[in-house]
């Protein structure tokens, strides 16, 4: 269904909506309890991750977008001209601005986002102010296979992926290599894709990086178990769980989880669950890579390592991947 807006085109791809009741029935009841992370991101877990990208421990998106601000011209080079910049998740669409402020005379800016609302008034904004860049709009979940509409032309140019903000870290790396192939069949062949990576690193870094003194991630995590209680008529005490958060430097990732504080049941849409005291629910992992390791996932997802762009502390990376 296509529709026209003020601004930006608007296609909605109708996607499913997921059950956030048997999603949380479903890992509230197996033996290791866990419910995926994307159900951390309601109206106020949205709010509470935009607190967390200004915290002063919370080092991800500040250095990112220092690194797209110094190197926007660079990339926009290898990008080419006329490219159809294609951004995945792309919420408000703030970092894509630098890009496209750099880009020489995009084809368009194609925004793809789940949140039918938030898509429409972001990509009307960005058409707004890139008044000579076509935006198109498409709803769609970007994690299924996509079949983007005919997107405008200018000449010779090439589709270019863009997925900053380290998402891929929240991949497992099986999944990862699986959305990375989804991308690469998006941008086609000579297509590339331009991401952001957050590096390994010392332990206590990442250890207040997701712990912070403010207690903003500890409340991003414990409002799972509010989202519950408002949404599924549960009664979850949040004084008797806990946010715990730590690099595991084995598995070269944070892992986070919520603790129970006691043994005691809780009530989630009429079923009961029972935690012992010291038992975790597990709700993200955010995986780190080396430059190195990063390549080779991207080789797995059919894709070529290209340039890769870090700021000065090595803090963070963005690679740009050339479809192999
Ligand atoms: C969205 N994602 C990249 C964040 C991360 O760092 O893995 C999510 C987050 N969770 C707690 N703090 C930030």
């Amino acid at each position: 269904m296509r529709q026209e807006s003020a601004l930006a085109e608007f296609h909605d791809l109708a996607p499913a909506e997921e059950s956030f009741r048997d999603a949380v029935l479903a890992g509230l009841t197996r033996r290791a309890k866990s419910i995926p992370c994307r159900f951390l991101y309601d109206e106020r877990g949205s709010a509470l991750f935009e607190e967390i990208c200004e915290l002063p421990e919370y080092y991800l998106t500040r250095t990112e977008m220092a690194i797209l601000r110094d190197y926007a011209p660079e990339m926009a080079a290898s990008a080419g001209r006329h490219a159809q910049l294609i951004e995945f998740g792309s919420g408000a669409s703030l970092k894509v601005r630098l890009l496209l402020a750099a880009l020489e005379a995009p084809s368009a800016y194609v925004a793809i986002d789940i949140s039918r609302e938030p898509l429409r008034r972001a990509a009307d904004e960005v058409a707004a102010d890139f008044p000579q860049v076509p935006v198109v709009a498409v709803c769609a979940d970007y994690l299924e296979p996509l079949r983007l509409p005919p997107l405008p032309e200018r000449g010779e140019g090439r589709r270019v992926g863009f997925f900053p903000g380290s998402t891929i870290g929240n991949f497992t790396p099986e999944d990862a290599v699986a959305f990375l192939a989804g991308c690469r069949r998006v941008v086609g062949r000579g297509g590339a894709l331009l991401i952001g990576v957050d590096l390994k690193k010392d332990k206590a870094v990442l250890d207040a990086a997701y712990n912070d003194r403010a207690g903003v991630t500890a409340a991003f995590n414990l409002n799972l178990l509010e989202r519950i209680n408002r949404e599924l008529d549960g009664d979850f005490d949040l004084d008797r769980f806990e946010h715990v958060a730590f690099y595991n430097e084995a598995a070269g990732r944070i892992e986070i989880y919520i603790r129970s504080r006691a043994d005691q049941i809780v009530t989630v849409a009429n079923r009961s669950i029972r935690f012992a005291a010291g038992e975790h629910i597990h709700t993200e992992d955010s995986c780190k890579y080396s430059i190195a390791e990063f390549q080779r996932l991207a080789a797995r997802g059919g894709f070529r390592p290209g340039r890769c762009w870090t700021d000065r502390r090595r803090l963070f990376s963005v690679h740009l991947l050339e479809s192999a």
